[in-house]
């Protein structure tokens, strides 16, 4: 299955994708992830995304166009993938759009999730992520057993540097602006359905499947 998790930051697209990823058995591919994996390797791409993520700003279409038409040409993507985070822009959607074209190959959903801007702040600001696993934990609503320590792994929690309020505010921006437009471009091509995003974890996870035929 090929798969787009579009929504706004702190939707909860990556907590989503990455239980979605394990239940049907295809890659979870997220910009983000690669970009942060590239800046923490010290890249050329690294040091190129680092100060567009630091603002909260997306970096430029050409780089990340780049990157997804590699890693689609990859041999797990086969059998599908979950996109997250990707694309963000219409040109990023036109150049999905053209290399499923040159693989034969068609997405088969665009889930939107869907969730009020003050619960996105708050999501956001208490945020850690894993060092070691990517695991994501809330300080308040998924907290885990021990403070900084990953319950998987025992890997450092840290918090992202573009979780910063500022910085969620114009991330917020920059998606109503650039992203919100692809809800109206996808549904036109009648791949979307839009997802309820709040509520439990689990409660979405079902909501999920049920708008995949899975549920
Ligand atoms: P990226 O990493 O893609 O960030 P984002 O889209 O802003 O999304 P987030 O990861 O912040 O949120 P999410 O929806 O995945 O939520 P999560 O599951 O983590 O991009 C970062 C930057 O990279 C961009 O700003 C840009 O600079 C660059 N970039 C990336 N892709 C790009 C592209 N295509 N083009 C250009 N630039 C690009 O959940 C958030 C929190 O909420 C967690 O703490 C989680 O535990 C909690 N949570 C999740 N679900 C729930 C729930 N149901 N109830 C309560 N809490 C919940």
């Amino acid at each position: 299955m090929r798969l787009i998790l579009l929504g706004p930051p702190g939707a909860g697209k990556g907590t989503q994708a990455k239980t979605l990823s394990v239940k049907l058995a295809v890659p979870h591919i997220s910009t983000g992830d690669m970009l942060r994996q590239a800046v923490a390797d010290g890249t050329k791409l690294g040091l190129e995304a680092k100060s567009f993520m630091d603002r909260g700003a997306l970096v430029p279409d050409e780089v990340v166009i780049g990157i997804i038409e590699e890693r689609l040409h990859k041999p797990d993507c086969a059998r599908g993938y979950i996109l997250d985070g990707f694309p963000r822009t219409l040109p990023q959607a036109e150049a999905l759009s053209r290399a499923l074209t040159t693989l034969g190959a068609s997405m088969d959903k665009v889930l939107s999730v869907e969730v009020p801007e003050d619960d996105l702040v708050k999501r956001l600001t208490g945020r850690r992520v894993c060092r070691g696993c990517g695991y994501m934990y809330h300080v308040d609503t998924n907290p885990p057993k021990q403070v900084g320590s990953c319950d998987k792994c025992h890997g450092v929690l840290y918090q992202r540097d573009d979780d910063k309020e500022e910085t969620i505010r114009h991330r917020l921006r920059v998606y109503r602006e650039q992203t919100h437009p692809l809800i109206a471009y996808y549904d036109k091509m009648r791949l979307l359905r839009h997802i309820d995003g709040r509520g439990t974890i689990e409660e979405i996870a079902r909501r999920v499947h049920q708008a995949l035929g899975q549920g």
